[in-house]
């Protein structure tokens, strides 16, 4: 299966210098999210739009505008289409880029540590709409994805709280080692080892699976519940923060079903509690409400939901469990 390259960058200047050495800029068009090219300086002689994207407007209308650059900009599928943003723009940009004439050059470089550690990896992409969140998607993948740090220095303490909990469960499903790195130092998210050791768990996984079909699903530790936290609390919990409380009751979850390790859920209380993230949440909405929005999760197949449960650290296992049973295991945390 084909790969992406990835490369780290300390600095802006380096990922400048880079871009100029590997990219020529008659093939080349960059895409910028708008909060980031407003932080850093790019060198203005490449062909470079900047995109105002969020959550809101991850839609088809502006994957529209952008297929309109690229055909005013005469794209064509040896162009390099460059993207520079968070996990929002990459998904945005890789989507119009898989489909725009079948296909050009895509690459990624991540400015959020969410993006840098798993959105920028693996060839999802997506769009939002009335169907739910990244429903329209295509598996495209980049051929490069350049990890610059400097970029973490402009985001503020709640972006970095939901790359960390992305890192930490990657140190669950796939190398305990980075668990350790975290737990140990607060400001170690933006060393390039622990990084790299986040990819790696998802870059391996991706791999051997690429259309989610079985293991790819391990990446959802956490999530489904944590998808389910955010939908309750109608967004004002933030994804990091619900897939945080998602982990947790996975673990507790875990302990009950395969007998894991309580420590690992004690260090980990530590750290959600050290870090100020929350580690409780009371549901809001009806049983009957919740089990509709779970029915509605990707996650569901047959009244059965696909739960990622730890059997051992860094063993993660698939539990298919129905709908009823696992409000009963939500509900009664
Ligand atoms: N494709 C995948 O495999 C995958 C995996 C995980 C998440 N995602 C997607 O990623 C999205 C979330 O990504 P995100 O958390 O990066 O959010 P985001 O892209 O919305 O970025 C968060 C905010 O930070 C701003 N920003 C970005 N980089 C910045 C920087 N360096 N300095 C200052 N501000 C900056 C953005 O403009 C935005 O306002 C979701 O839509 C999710 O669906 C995709």
């Amino acid at each position: 299966m084909q790969e992406s390259r990835v490369t780290y960058l300390e600095s802006v200047d380096g990922l400048n210098s880079y871009l100029r050495k590997n990219f020529s800029k008659s093939s080349s068009i960059i895409f910028v999210d708008s909060n980031v090219s407003s932080e850093y300086i790019f060198d203005e002689n490449f062909n470079t739009h900047e995109i105002l994207v969020n959550e809101e407007t991850k839609n088809i209308t502006t994957v529209e505008k952008i297929w309109e650059i690229m055909h005013s900009n005469s794209v064509t599928r040896s162009t390099n289409v460059i993207c520079i943003g968070g996990g929002v723009l990459c998904d945005v940009v890789g989507f119009a880029t898989s489909t725009y004439k079948r296909g050009a050059n895509l690459v990624l470089i991540p400015t959020t540590l969410l993006a840098m550690v798993d959105a920028s990896h693996g060839g999802k992409n997506g769009v939002n709409n009335n169907y739910g969140k990244n429903q329209i998607g295509t598996f495209y993948l980049p051929s490069e994805v350049l990890v610059c740090v400097e970029f973490l220095n402009s985001l503020d303490k709640e972006e970095i709280n939901t790359g960390l909990i992305e890192v930490i469960k990657a140190g669950f499903i796939g190398n305990n080692k980075i668990l350790e790195l975290v737990y140990g130092d607060d400001s170690v998210y933006s060393d390039k080892n622990l990084l790299q050791l986040a990819i790696d768990v998802k870059t391996k996984i991706t791999k051997e699976d690429l259309k989610e079909s079985n293991k790819r699903m391990y990446l959802n530790f956490g999530h489904t519940i944590g998808h389910l936290i955010e939908s309750d609390s109608n967004y004002q919990i933030s994804h990091g923060q619900a897939v945080g409380i998602g982990i947790l009751i996975a673990l507790e979850i875990s302990e009950k079903e395969y007998n894991l390790n309580q420590s690992y859920r004690k260090n980990y209380m530590t750290f959600l509690n050290n870090s100020g993230l929350k580690s409780h949440y009371k549901f809001k909405k009806t049983r009957s409400e919740l089990i509709t929005i779970l029915s509605n999760d990707k996650k569901v197949n047959n009244e059965k939901i696909n739960f990622v449960l730890l059997e051992e650290i860094e063993k993660p296992i698939l539990k298919e469990i129905d709908i009823e049973q696992a409000m009963e295991l939500i509900i009664n945390e």
